[in-house]
């Protein structure tokens, strides 16, 4: 629970969501409600800081999500009603065949596409509540996106990719060239600041995409096959980089991936097929098979 004032008529709004407007005199309340999510991050102090002003256990809660496209005279069911409760800190992983529905279930809880039906709350709030403004705002400043084909922009360089979203945050210029170089340092960069992304191997593109992800210090990232175009090595280092922020940052991670040999990162792994969640499995249970594949292996 946050207590926000607004600075024009002083009115003392309590919230566990996001405000934008004062309900009282409607004046723009985004510059208190920031300085109540910098205080908090002030207090915490750490890489990934999650710096909502609230801390409710599940993270992410999507409810009866589903998702049909129309296309033409032909409706594609994409999502059949998931429901799926994701804790603060969690690492998940998603596995489904190609087509299964991953993507567009990134797409729904990264703010990025709206479902048909059904619900997906961010920290409680409600995303199809908010209006475009306050899906910008939550889009910045609480999601990390990362995506299989990295998405730099080619003509910036390492820096300047990384720093872009602290622009769209305000953040001013010193800090975030500080700020930008410390996340390229911690992903192993520091040489490669001003590298364009073509002068960059496939494994530093996507540390760089993974620094960008932390550039305003989301609580969640989501990984849509962050190891796709990564031979298994380099990918793999990339799984490892991601496990660490979520270790020692506590940064929710949900990852979707093809790969099995990718999930013993993972607290829970999330089957999904044509749109539905199939089964979920814990950590425990994949130790099991993880220690069963090794015997095997080594006998
Ligand atoms: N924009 C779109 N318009 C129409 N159909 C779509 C669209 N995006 C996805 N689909 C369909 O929705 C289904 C789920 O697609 P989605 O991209 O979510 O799968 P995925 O699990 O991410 O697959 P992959 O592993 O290949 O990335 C597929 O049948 C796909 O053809
Ligand atoms: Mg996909």
């Amino acid at each position: 629970m946050a207590r926000i004032e607004c600075p024009e008529c002083h009115y003392v709004i309590e919230t566990t969501g996001i405000v934008t407007v004062c309900p009282e005199c409607k004046a723009d309340m985004t510059k208190a409600m920031e300085e109540a999510g910098r205080v908090e991050r002030r207090v915490r102090g750490s890489i990934a800081k999650d710096d909502s002003v609230t801390t409710h256990e599940f993270i992410v809660r999507t409810k009866g999500l589903k998702k049909i496209y129309r296309m033409g005279e032909v409706e594609v069911p994409a999502l059949r009603g998931v429901d799926l409760d994701i804790r603060r800190g969690e690492y998940l992983s998603i596995m489904g065949p190609s087509g299964s529905g991953k993507s567009t279930l990134f797409n729904m809880v990264g703010g990025l596409d709206k479902p048909s039906e059904g619900t997906c709350f961010i920290e409680e709030v409600d995303m199809a509540q908010l209006d475009a403004f306050e899906l910008a705002w939550l889009r910045c400043r609480k999601i990390g996106y990362i995506f299989q084909s990295f998405n730099l922009i080619p003509v910036m360089t390492a820096l300047e990719n990384v720093t872009l979203p602290m622009i769209f945050a305000g953040m001013s210029t010193d800090e975030m060239m500080e700020r930008g170089r410390m996340l390229l340092e911690l992903v192993g960069l520091g040489g490669r600041l001003h590298h364009k992304p073509f002068e960059l191997s496939g494994g530093q593109q996507q540390r760089v995409a993974v620094a960008r992800a932390l550039a305003n210090s989301p609580a969640i990232i989501l990984a849509d096959e962050p190891t796709g175009n990564l031979d298994l090595q380099t990918g793999k280092e990339i799984i490892d980089l991601l496990k660490e922020l979520n270790a020692e940052s506590g940064v929710t991670i949900i990852s979707a991936t093809h790969d099995l040999k990718m999930i013993d990162a993972s607290d829970r792994i999330v089957h999904i097929r044509d749109g539905e969640i199939e089964r979920i499995e814990l950590r425990s249970e994949l130790d099991l098979q993880i220690g069963h594949l090794a015997g095997a292996e080594g006998g």
